[in-house]
């Protein structure tokens, strides 16, 4: 492979289309590194006890695998699909559940894996439905936490890091179910701005 490939940042490898480009925000090596203090501070916190994992689909999909492999001990997962609507200002919050969780979580020490926490509506819901369900404990971790969009009142218990108000993708962050595979968390631009950066 000659060098100029080795370091390619290609259009054809990023995926973006025309009026669209990417900017790279947080790089893998970044996301990986904090995700083992994530994990040893989750560790720290339930140093014996088995751990299930559950996942929201699609966005957690790369941080659960890599969180997972970080955290040690005994360690379960599962995975839930909700599909919310009406994310703008005037949003209703409502949070519509699309696929269930396959397996109990009473009397577990559940963690729910989030990529994103914005407005909170959704992890508003999922509290709720989990709480009813009754777990031993109930703790949340977000890779990513738009601060500054939050409307419900919740927070995550572990975070990775905390980021502007700009439209990321990437890590498993989509736009229109794209750019989920890209490794590094990145800011889409669109528009001339995204035109002109991508030539
Ligand atoms: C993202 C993310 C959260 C939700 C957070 O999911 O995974 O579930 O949005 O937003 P909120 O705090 O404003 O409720 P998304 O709907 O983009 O689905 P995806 O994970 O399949 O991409």
């Amino acid at each position: 492979m000659s060098e100029k490939r080795k370091g390619s940042t290609s259009k054809s490898r990023r995926g973006h289309r025309p009026g669209e480009s990417v900017r790279i925000l947080i790089p893998n090596a970044r996301v990986r590194q904090r995700l083992k203090q994530l994990a040893r501070e989750i560790r720290r916190d339930f140093p014996n006890e088995p751990l299930h994992l559950i996942g929201v689909l699609k966005g957690s999909v790369f941080f659960l695998a890599d969180l997972a492999r970080e955290l040690g001990g005994e360690v379960s997962f599962d995975f839930l699909s909700v599909s919310s609507y009406g994310k703008g200002i005037d949003s209703t919050g409502e949070v519509k559940l699309i696929k269930d969780l396959d397996v109990s979580i009473e009397g577990r020490s559940v963690l729910v894996v989030e990529d994103i926490l914005d407005t909170g509506l959704t992890l508003k819901y999922l509290l709720r439905f989990f709480e009813e369900k009754k777990p031993k404990h109930l703790r949340v971790v977000v890779l990513l936490d738009k601060v500054e969009r939050r409307i419900a009142d919740v927070r995550a218990d572990y975070t990775g890091f905390t980021i502007p108000n700009e439209f990321v993708v990437g890590y498993g962050l989509d736009y229109d179910e794209r750019y989920r595979n890209l490794p590094d968390v990145c800011v889409l631009q669109f528009g001339s701005r995204a035109r002109v950066k991508s030539e």
